[in-house]
């Protein structure tokens, strides 16, 4: 007898990107993206964002509220840490080729016209998402892609990701069928939040240093 998937199970981006093209073309493509149910309260698509010959490639979470209005990955508070960050570790900002797992804002709202407060994305939603990380990965083909926290992580290494456990090491794996070397590390948000900011943010610092030695190596 058939099995009737319940119509959650069948959240995919697949049917929305295209065959070929560059960046611009998936850029323009994701604008349209209905392969999950988040494009329908959030503002608009908000896709990755730098240069298609980055050698670094950061993937935070989703976009926040900021990024919503304004189209642009990493435009609010936890971008302004993440910039801060990057360059304070010898990482130019604007070199980088920088992307959430997920590319619609998630939030919840008491009321409309109440303020829209940031929900995580589930596992569901990052895995619909994911051709879209994917085809990112594929254009930019990053010699290092920096993990920022437990979304991104998952998405692209697993649900069994755990982000204090593996922080500031290099896994080299699989990652949508590429061998892809990476650096976990936390999402700046969480520093953000931190009880300790200031110990929270130089244990940021240090692992995007751990990503700026690599960067620096030459590729075998
Ligand atoms: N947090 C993210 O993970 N991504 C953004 O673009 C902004 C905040
Ligand atoms: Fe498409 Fe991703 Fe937006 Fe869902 S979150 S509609 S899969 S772009």
């Amino acid at each position: 007898m058939a099995v009737t998937k319940a119509p959650e199970d069948r959240y995919t981006a697949e049917p929305f990107v295209p065959g070929h093209g560059g960046l611009t073309a998936l850029r323009e493509a994701a604008a349209r993206c209905r392969g999950c149910p988040l494009h329908r309260d959030a503002t608009q698509t908000v896709f990755g964002a730098g240069p298609a010959d980055a050698e670094l490639m950061l993937v935070g979470e989703q976009p926040g509220d900021q990024e919503d209005r304004q189209g642009e990955p990493f435009v609010g508070p936890a971008g302004k840490l993440l910039d801060r960050a990057l360059a304070e570790a010898g990482i130019d900002p604007g070199e980088a080729y920088v992307t959430n797992a997920v590319k619609h804002f998630k939030f919840t709202q008491a009321e409309p016209r109440k303020r829209r407060i940031h929900k995580a994305p589930g596992l569901r939603e990052a895995a619909a998402c994911g051709p879209w990380l994917a085809a990112e990965q594929a254009i930019v083909e990053p010699k290092l892609i920096v993990v920022l926290g437990a979304t991104a992580g998952k998405a692209l290494l697993g649900s069994s990701f755990r982000v204090g456990q593996v922080r500031g090491t290099v896994p080299e794996e699989e990652t949508h069928g590429r061998p892809q070397r990476l650096v976990p590390t936390v999402h700046p948000s969480a520093v953000l939040r931190a009880d300790d900011r200031e110990g929270a943010y130089r244990g940021f610092v240090r692992d995007l240093r751990t990503a700026a030695r690599l960067l620096s190596q030459r590729s075998p």
